[in-house]
């Protein structure tokens, strides 16, 4: 089991989650963050932490789709371990629907 992070993390990036976590397993795009499935350890500590709402267990319905996803960005990005501040304008995207087509981004973040 893991958990992975989804479409509400892009454009917000609070970044609270990384403060949290043991093991280091998040890894950082531009305008959002994801989790290496093999590397989290399953202690659900960040899930709460989030204020979008956006790391799920793979236990919900459709998570297959975004484990994936969080592995594929996981191997191309940079490692995340301190907090950082959110991005300009997180609290006005922090909600939005289909942030997935309108704002993602591929390119990696600076992580650290
Ligand atoms: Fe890290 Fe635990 Fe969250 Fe996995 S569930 S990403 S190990 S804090
Ligand atoms: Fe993203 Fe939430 Fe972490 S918005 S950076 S998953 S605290």
């Amino acid at each position: 089991m893991t958990y992975f992070v989804n479409d509400a993390c892009i454009a917000c990036k609070y970044t609270d989650c990384v403060d949290v976590c043991p093991v280091d397993c998040f890894y950082e795009g531009e305008n959002m963050l994801v989790i290496h499935p093999d590397e989290c350890i399953d202690c659900g500590v960040c899930e709460p932490e989030c204020p979008a709402d956006a790391i799920r267990a793979d236990t919900e319905p459709g998570a297959e789709t975004w484990v994936e996803f969080n592995r594929k960005y996981a191997e191309r990005w940079p490692v995340i371990t301190a907090r950082k501040d959110p991005l300009e304008g997180a609290a006005a995207r922090d909600g939005l629907a289909g942030k997935l087509h309108s704002l993602f981004s591929e390119l990696p973040g600076t992580g650290a």
